[in-house]
């Protein structure tokens, strides 16, 4: 019989989160060395990184820091050359700026592009040369519900998220053949340091809430599942995708519960 019970297994895999020292990449690295991975945790902020490198390694994980700012090449491929050979990436880090399009001033666009997109095209570029070498490997990219649908001053970042998901497609359909799956996640609502702003507001908070089927914002680890999922053989004959982890966000339109 196949052993179904080690298919979510990462054992002896190496994993680069970057975006590890908050929110979803904290979480999703802490998951990865719970399910055997050694995690290296990455992000511009070191004392971050250093911080969910310790909490893993206090528990029992293997895990290690370091310091990386994803947007600059020469960084990113120098950092490729040092590091163990790769088996997982996860990259997570994107910024938005909440304005109307019309508002929006070209260095703002700039910057918002300059992270979510150039960022993630290098880590997915770097990353699946040397997975296509090696003949495996599994990227995952943070992508969004802002993919999919949008709301007033969310158009920059939804062009990131939806642009994102469409290299995530090309990837996969280039590496399929060298044995490299590549894939997607869309949270909907989660606490984290960039929801924050939105956490702070109640009537923000609770519209978001009340605007997804389960009636409420998700924490970190309930996004960690996916993370799991895709990483491991238990999606081995998934690349290419997107999956939701939006509380029913992208199912329903959300404006009325019709008396029933
Ligand atoms: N939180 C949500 O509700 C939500 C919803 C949908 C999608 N997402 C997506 O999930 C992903 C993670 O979001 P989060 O809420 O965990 O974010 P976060 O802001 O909590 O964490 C992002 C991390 O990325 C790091 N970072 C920023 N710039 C970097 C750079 N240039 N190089 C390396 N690291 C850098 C930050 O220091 C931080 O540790 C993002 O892509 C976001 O768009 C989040």
């Amino acid at each position: 019989m196949y052993n179904y019970e080690a298919m979510f297994r990462v054992d002896g895999k190496t994993a680069l989160v970057v975006g590890a020292g908050s929110g979803i990449g904290e979480a999703s690295a802490q998951c990865l060395a719970a399910f055997g991975a050694k995690v290296i945790c990455a992000d511009i902020n070191q004392a971050a990184a250093e911080q969910t490198a310790n909490t893993i390694s206090e528990n029992g994980g293997q895990a290690q820091a370091i310091t990386i700012d994803m947007r600059s090449e020469s960084a990113i491929s120098a950092l490729f050359k040092q590091l163990d050979p790769i088996d997982i990436l996860i990259s997570t880090p994107s910024i938005n700026v909440r304005k109307p399009m019309l508002d929006i001033t070209e260095e703002e666009f700039s910057r918002v592009i300059d992270l979510n997109l150039k960022g993630t095209f290098l880590l997915m570029k770097n990353a699946g040369k040397g997975m296509a070498e090696r003949g495996s490997g599994s990227i995952i990219v943070f992508s969004s519900i802002r993919s999919q649908v949008v709301e007033p001053g969310q158009g920059v970042y939804a062009a990131t998220k939806a642009g994102a998901v469409q290299m995530v497609r090309a990837l996969a359909a280039e590496l399929a053949p060298k044995g490299v799956r590549v894939n997607a996640i869309g949270p909907g609502v989660v606490e984290t340091p960039l929801t924050a702003q939105i956490k702070n507001s109640p009537d923000w908070y609770n519209a978001y809430a009340n605007r997804n089927a389960m009636g409420r914002w998700a924490q970190p680890h309930e996004i960690t599942g996916a993370v799991v999922y895709l990483a491991s053989d238990a999606s081995s004959y998934v690349t290419g995708t997107i999956m939701f982890v939006d509380g029913g966000w992208t199912a329903i339109d959300g404006r009325f519960a019709p008396p029933l």
